[in-house]
This record gives structure tokens, C-alpha cells and sequence, in this order.
């Protein structure tokens, strides 16, 4: 068994900042070991450090490799549920007042930004469907990314085990998935047509089309440095459009939100509108 070693540790953690934005504290190394373990052995390597110039010659390229290796995909449908019941109830009644009152010109724009395996897009696309006027869900659009192309690939097939989905409200499974053979449950199609999946790393520029009426950045930030969280912050919030919302996962609270930024909800900030 391979063990990896100070000066070892230190070069991917150091490559994993750079290239993601995570921080591996020095407690994660057994988890990176064991994460990174299977790709020596698959490249018949001997070291890490062997595996490490690897991924380096790859250039940018590496960064799926390595995102495949050490993101934590933890996810489910309706994860936080007050958020999806301040979503649903407070955000929402606020779309359906704007859209009457600018005749519909806006078609509202949903971001999941660190969708991992699509189970918070969908759940976006569902809360649309089944809480907004009939046109309006219809106009909506979601955008979901993650910088795992493995995450990405699961979320476009759009299917899960039951325990992924339990916390739907009553009665949206059966409208929205049908039950395979298998004992896993797949999005229907007009559930999957709502919603784009795009391999994106959240260091980079904030995908076209901006701006957005809500983002969801949840559970992600939580693993980046501190200076990486704020700048990602900034550039979330800029890519709000005004009155838009943004969601954060329940322990990334802004301690000091950018300017123009109003604390509405637990983790939830609106831009001010002009
Ligand atoms: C714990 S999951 C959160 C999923 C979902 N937002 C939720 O709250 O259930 C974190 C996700 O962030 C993604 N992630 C980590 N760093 C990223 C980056 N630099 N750019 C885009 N996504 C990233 C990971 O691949 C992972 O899928």
C-alpha cells in the first residue's frame, strides 16, 4: 500500500488550491490517499509524486481528473428544507409580482453553482413547476454546473436511489420520476428539459447568461480557502441581477456581505434593487 508523504501532501494540496479552490487541511490526507489511490493503480504508478507530475503535464486539463479525485459530492433533493419553504413562499410570490409588472420580458434565470449530482437543480426545476404560475415555470431556465465532470455525467441522467429523494414534498416523486426496475428513479423528461448541466470550475469567469434572478452556491464554498470564498462571493453577487437572489449553504452565513447585498433569510442575501 502506497503512503504519501509530507513533501507529497504538500505538493497536492497546494495544486489542489490552485487548481479548485479547496483547502485540504492537513486531517484530510488520509481521505486524499485513499481518494487518489485507485488513479495510481489505474495508471500503473508507483508514488504519488509520480501520479502528481502527471497531472501536471496535463496542463488545465487536469483539473477534471483531480475535481473527480477530491470533491465531496454529498447531496440530495430538498437538502435544507426551509430554504426550499423561503423559496417557494417568500421568493417566489415576489417573481410573479415582477413578472406582471414587466409583462413577462424577463425570463427568470435559476443558477445551482456547485450542482454536484443534479439533485439541487431538479429540485429547482420541481419547486417551479409545482409552485409558480404555469407560464412563468415554463419561461424559467436552469443553469446547473460543477467543476466534476463525473458529477456532471451522473446528474445529466437524472437518476437516483430513493434515499436521494425522500425529502420531496409529498407526491412530487410520482409527478417527476418514474420507478425503474432497478429500485433507482429517473427525472422525466420535462423535468430534465428544464435544466442545462455544464462542466464549470467556479474560479473561472461566471458563465453567459447573466444576470440571474436566484442563485444557489450551497455547500460549497465551505471547503475553500478564505480569500478564494470571498472573491467567489464578489462574483456571485455581481452576477445577481438586481432584486435577485442568493442562496448559501446553512453554515456560510456572510459574516460581511458585499455592498448592496441585504441579509434576507439564514444564508440568504438579495441584491438591492436600484
Ligand atoms: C457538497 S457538494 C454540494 C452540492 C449541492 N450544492 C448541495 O448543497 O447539495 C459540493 C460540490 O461543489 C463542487 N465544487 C467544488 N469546488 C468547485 C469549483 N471550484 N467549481 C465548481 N464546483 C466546485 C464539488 O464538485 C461538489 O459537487
Amino acid at each position: 500500500m502506497f503512503e504519501m508523504s509530507d513533501s507529497e501532501f504538500a505538493l497536492f494540496r497546494d495544486f489542489v488550491l490552485e487548481m479548485t479552490g479547496i483547502l485540504l487541511r492537513p486531517e484530510k490526507r488520509t481521505l486524499l490517499e485513499n481518494r487518489l489511490r485507485p488513479r495510481l493503480r489505474a495508471h500503473a504508478m508507483t508514488s504519488y509524486l509520480e501520479y502528481y507530475t502527471h497531472l501536471r503535464s496535463l496542463g488545465p486539463d487536469a483539473v477534471g481528473e483531480l475535481a473527480n479525485a477530491v470533491t465531496t459530492d454529498t447531496t440530495e433533493c430538498w437538502r435544507s428544507p426551509h430554504q426550499w419553504d423561503f423559496l417557494i413562499g417568500t421568493v417566489f410570490p415576489i417573481l410573479v409580482s415582477q413578472a406582471a409588472s414587466t409583462a413577462g420580458s424577463r425570463t427568470p434565470l435559476f443558477w445551482s453553482a456547485g450542482c454536484s449530482t443534479g439533485e439541487e437543480a431538479y429540485s429547482l426545476a420541481i419547486a417551479a413547476a409545482e409552485s409558480l404560475p404555469t407560464a412563468l415555470a415554463r419561461q424559467m431556465q436552469v443553469l446547473a454546473t460543477d467543476i466534476s465532470p463525473r458529477a456532471i455525467e451522473k446528474a445529466g441522467q437524472g437518476r437516483y436511489r430513493p434515499a436521494r429523494l425522500a425529502k420531496l414534498p409529498p407526491g412530487a416523486l410520482a409527478r417527476h420520476f418514474t420507478p425503474e426496475p432497478d429500485g433507482t428513479w429517473l427525472a422525466k423528461p420535462a423535468l430534465r428539459e428544464r435544466v442545462i448541466f455544464r462542466v464549470q470550475n467556479l474560479l473561472e469567469p461566471t458563465p453567459a447568461p447573466v444576470p440571474f434572478t436566484v442563485i444557489l452556491c450551497r455547500n460549497v464554498m465551505i471547503y475553500f480557502a478564505e480569500a478564494v470564498r470571498r472573491r467567489l462571493v464578489d462574483r456571485l453577487c455581481e452576477a445577481l441581477a438586481p432584486g435577485g437572489w442568493l442562496f448559501l449553504g446553512p453554515s456560510e452565513m456572510l459574516l460581511d456581505p458585499p455592498a448592496g447585498i441585504e441579509h434576507r433569510a439564514p444564508s440568504v442575501y438579495r441584491r438591492s434593487l436600484p
